[in-house]
């Protein structure tokens, strides 16, 4: 393969938009991409809608070859499981595969009960949401936190709501819970008669036809029986109570409910929704074919200067994931890079924007589940890995051509913040590269005290188990043993004026300073009430619970 500088690339670029041929393959690529990550509370069955998708698309033979399976939902804080828990992530980081033509990558969150910000990295990368709701328990806790993720960047969200098998909720009042508890329009593709035993089957909406539940065998892709609505058989098959609920409920969500509206739903604001039930493969298909229909294909990118259009003929990405030991044989570190514009090829040379250096990227890798394959070349939407020999940092942005850097990701407010301590300060080096990585990898936030003699890092976490992993992964991969020590403080804002702000005020109470990585004022509080008496004695002070992003600026290490 023949390896070119950026500035090669760029006059290579430039010759192929004059005779257009570049830029028609980059169109069809483009075209055909679709990129989506999962939502969902655990349990609701995101494995194994996962599996039922994989299947459609040929990339796996049967169901269970997804590794998450099961594993994901025995995850707790046990020490013993920690290898378990990064296992999950890493057998199914993103997973592409192709279906009617569309190469369609899933990018997966994390799902165990102790949120971390992987997920809120991995959502930044994604152009659609599937929210996946268990029927018999309509939103769960974690999937309205990672609602509001995809809130605050407009991703349009797509509802399967699952297990419809089993005995459910009313499906007027799933509807409902989405509309007022999230302020999301509804537009039901689909509506069920009956639900647990008496489930059977759905009206599709569009077509009115009544499709019958029957149970796809293991492994199986579902053969379907669907039957005009007013077709005579229907009486024998399906109790007459159920169909006419159905067809009235159906007939109120036409007078009532929100008229389909794809603006609405690629702006965020109205969710299609579908029933259906990913273990027995009923309504997963026509929900794939739908999705695939509505989803919006790569957007343009909010860099620092505007918009970047994925038909940009240059190379644009940037990194929202880095894993470290993904094969602990080789004890490597991948850097997960999303691909904003253009064509990435093996071998391009980028540039490096944070670091204003030039690298040559020679062994990019797609990863599906465990296996790796070196990536040729990779369209808008798709996503690779590349070795990190400690060069890349959550958010930074690789490019060709003109100078781009990308908005950076948000560090969330966390809400666990302990001392790391070191009792033994003959391994201080080990104790301050782990650490250094650790931060970078983004495993967790790390903050100091302002005192410089107090040389301790802050972890700053956002759920339990990142410390624990933090603490595991110092002992095993550094040698490293270490104290956790609780600090008792539960909240965290950011000063948005800075330093000389916070002098302005003046002192102030119950609550401690301390500073971030960039060097940037952070306040940890006890509690909301200590922060909401602060806001009040000093309404000048603007705070805010998410960090400004910082791109471009090295942070600063232990
Ligand atoms: P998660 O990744 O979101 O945590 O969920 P997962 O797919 O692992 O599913 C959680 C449980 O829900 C599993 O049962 C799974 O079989 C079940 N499930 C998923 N979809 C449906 C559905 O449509 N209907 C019904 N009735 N159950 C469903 P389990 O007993 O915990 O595990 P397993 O023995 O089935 O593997």
């Amino acid at each position: 393969m023949k390896s070119f500088s950026s500035e090669a690339h760029q006059k290579k670029s430039s010759v192929f938009s004059v005779d257009g041929e570049f830029q028609k393959q980059l169109k069809e690529a483009v075209k055909r991409r679709r990129n989506f990550a999962i939502i969902s509370h655990p349990d609701a069955g995101k494995t194994t809608l996962t599996e039922k998708l994989l299947l459609y698309g040929g990339a796996i033979q049967q169901a269970g070859a997804v590794k998450a399976r099961g594993e994901q939902r025995k995850v707790t804080s046990d020490w013993m499981e920690l290898e378990k828990q990064r296992g999950i992530s890493i057998t199914s980081t993103v997973l592409q595969f192709d279906y009617n033509e569309i190469t369609i990558n899933l990018l997966d969150t994390p799902g165990h009960q102790d949120f971390s910000e992987d997920t809120y990295r991995t959502l930044a990368a994604a152009d659609n949401a599937v929210m996946l709701e268990d029927a018999a328990k309509g939103l769960e806790p974690q999937t309205r936190k990672l609602f509001e993720v995809c809130r605050l960047r407009n991703i349009p969200i797509f509802t399967f709501i699952n297990k419809m098998d089993r005995p459910g909720l009313e499906p007027l009042s799933l509807l409902d819970e989405i509309e007022s508890d999230l302020n999301l329009s509804t537009y039901a593709f689909n509506w069920p008669i009956g639900s647990g035993d008496l489930f059977r089957g759905v009206i599709e909406r569009q077509t009115r036809d009544v499709v019958l539940f029957t149970r796809a065998e293991r492994g199986k892709q579902s053969i379907e029986r669907r039957l005009k609505i007013d077709d005579p058989e229907i009486t024998n098959l399906v109790e007459k109570e159920l169909l006419d609920k159905a067809i009235e409920e159906l007939e109120l969500l036409e007078e009532a409910g929100a008229p389909l509206d794809i603006d609405l739903i690629r702006a965020g604001e109205l969710t299609p929704i579908f029933f259906g039930s990913a273990m027995t493969n009923f309504g997963v298909k026509p929900f794939l074919d739908s999705f695939l229909n509505l989803a919006q294909g790569p957007v343009a990118r909010m860099a620092h200067d505007g918009a970047v259009d994925p038909m940009r003929d240059t190379f644009t990405g940037f990194v929202f994931k880095l894993q470290a030991n993904m094969d602990p044989r080789h004890r490597d570190r991948v850097a997960f890079v999303r691909v904003c514009s253009g064509r990435f090829e093996k071998d391009m040379t980028v540039n490096h924007a944070r670091t204003g250096k030039n690298i040559r990227l020679s062994r990019p890798q797609k990863i599906f589940a465990q296996d790796r394959s070196v990536v040729e070349d990779a369209y808008p939407g798709d996503v690779i890995g590349l070795n990190n020999p400690g060069m890349f940092a959550i958010g930074d942005t690789l490019y060709t051509g003109k100078h781009t850097e990308y908005e950076g990701i948000p560090c969330f407010s966390p809400e666990i913040f302990s001392w790391l301590r070191n009792p033994n300060p003959s391994s201080f080096k080990n104790f301050k590269k782990g650490v250094n990585e650790l931060r970078e990898e983004g495993a967790v936030q790390i903050l100091y005290d302002t005192d410089q003699s107090k040389r301790d890092p802050i972890l700053a976490a956002v759920g339990q188990l990142q410390l624990e992993v933090v603490q595991h992964r110092l002992e095993s991969e550094y040698s490293v043993e270490t104290i956790v020590e609780p600090m008792g403080y539960q909240v965290a804002r950011w000063v948005s004026g800075g330093w000389s702000s916070l002098d302005e005020v003046g002192r102030i109470f119950n609550c401690k300073t301390v500073q971030d990585s960039w060097q940037r004022p952070v306040l940890l509080f006890k509690n909301k009430w200590n922060l909401n008496q602060l806001e009040q004695d000093h309404p000048s002070l603007k705070l805010s619970s998410v960090a400004p992003v910082v791109s471009g600026v090295n942070p600063i290490t232990l």
